[in-house]
């Protein structure tokens, strides 16, 4: 039988969002449902109720959770009911080019359950990401749902079904950030610290963190940034440099998502350095570079999605390194609110006050 919850639906481009009730039906073949515990308040989800990701109104926002499955469909065999999972937007279908090629991080065919979620009319919801979890119960693809250690506390676990997967992932994963690696973090935000968090993790020998907000850049020296530049006040691109013995830095990682901070990144790096572009850009940029020094400086230029992670393996490890004291999650959590605070979040967001308020249920 269906069931009726409370969520928080983006109804119209622009417009507040609203709690509503939520028909949430029992998971058919190879879905899950699951109860929400927390979930963050991540920058997409914005981006979705302005109605910078499509049209397709009303969400169902909320994608950085974790929970409890409560109920599975026939053939579901790796979750069962009373595992914490973290929700993942990377199902992977295992049968794709990509998924053959070993390459699953690069799947072209996720996996999102296939019923809808509705409103109490029958008015279909798009959720966010494929998961929708700013409400209490949830119905996802089963390989959207990723067994972690319980031991975690679930506003700090569910971080990691997206932004901060994102951050770490694309200094790990999409960066190669290695041992003695001298890297430089642009944008510091939850997704930039978690870029910071993971290269500190990889052993990278000099952590350089950029933002134009010193309050950012407080934080980013928690995180485990060594040098600090506020780029308001100095060229980035030479600071940086100077700070690199006049090379720059073997990685950069962009976690804004413009032009101009794409072009600091390219030119902050070493020859035959990588830039990882993980901030998401909005359509209309464009970004003019001389083709001669996208040429004669050598390297890659690479963008990460998701932090290029596959959740099976990478979630479980992350949240086993937290356990042991290795990588402080916690303090990507600047406050727990409730469902009804979410528009206040995203004011707090845009004004820079958070690096991730997180909602718990
Ligand atoms: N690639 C992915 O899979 C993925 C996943 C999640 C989020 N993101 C994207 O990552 C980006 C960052 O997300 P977030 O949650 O950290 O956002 P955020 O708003 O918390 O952080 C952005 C940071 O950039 C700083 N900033 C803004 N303009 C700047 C400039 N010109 N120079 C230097 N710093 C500047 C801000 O002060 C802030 O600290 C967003 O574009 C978001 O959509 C990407
Ligand atoms: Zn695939
Ligand atoms: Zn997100």
């Amino acid at each position: 039988m269906a069931q009726e919850v409370r969520g928080v639906i983006a109804p119209g481009k622009d417009e507040p969002v609203r709690i509503e009730t939520i028909v949430v039906p029992d998971p058919g073949p190879g879905e899950a449902v699951v109860r929400v515990q927390a979930c963050g308040v991540c920058h997409t989800d914005l981006h979705y109720k302005q109605g910078g990701i499509s049209d397709d109104f009303p969400f169902l926002l909320g994608h950085e959770a974790a929970g409890v499955v409560e109920a599975v469909g026939d053939g579901v065999t790796d979750v069962e009911p009373g595992d914490f999972v973290i929700l993942n937007w990377r199902a992977v279908c295992g049968k794709c080019r990509a998924c053959l090629r070993g390459r699953p991080w690069y799947c072209f065919d996720t996996h999102n359950a296939g019923q809808k979620m509705t409103l109490s009319d029958g008015t279909e919801l798009s959720p966010a990401l494929g998961i929708g979890a700013f409400a209490e119960k949830t119905l996802v693809a089963a390989g959207q749902c990723t067994k972690v250690d319980p031991a975690v506390a679930p506003q700090v676990a569910g971080l990691l079904g997206c932004g901060v997967m994102a951050g770490i992932g694309a200094a790990i994963n999409t960066g190669n950030v290695g041992r003695g690696d001298t890297v430089a973090v642009i944008g510091c935000g939850g997704v930039g610290d978690a870029a910071i968090a993971g290269s500190h993790l990889a052993g990278a020998a000099k952590i350089i963190a950029v933002d134009i907000d010193d309050r950012k850049l407080e934080t980013a020296r928690t995180m485990g940034a060594t040098h600090t530049v506020n780029s308001r006040e100095t060229d980035p691109v030479e600071a940086i440099r100077e700070l690199t013995g006049g090379f720059g830095a073997d990685v950069v990682i962009e976690a804004v998502g413009r032009p101009e901070t794409y072009k600091q990144a390219f030119y902050a790096r070493d020859l035959a350095g990588t830039v990882v572009l993980v901030g998401v850009p909005t359509p209309e940029m464009k970004l003019e570079l001389p083709l001669l020094d996208v040429f004669g400086r050598g390297g890659a230029l690479k963008s990460s999605w998701y932090g290029d992670c596959l959740p099976s393996r990478d979630f479980p490890m992350l949240i086993d390194l937290h356990l042991q004291g290795r990588l402080d999650l916690g303090a990507f959590v600047t406050e727990t609110i409730q469902l009804d605070e979410v528009e206040k979040a995203f004011e707090r967001m845009h004004h820079g006050d958070v690096l991730r308020s997180v909602v718990v249920l």
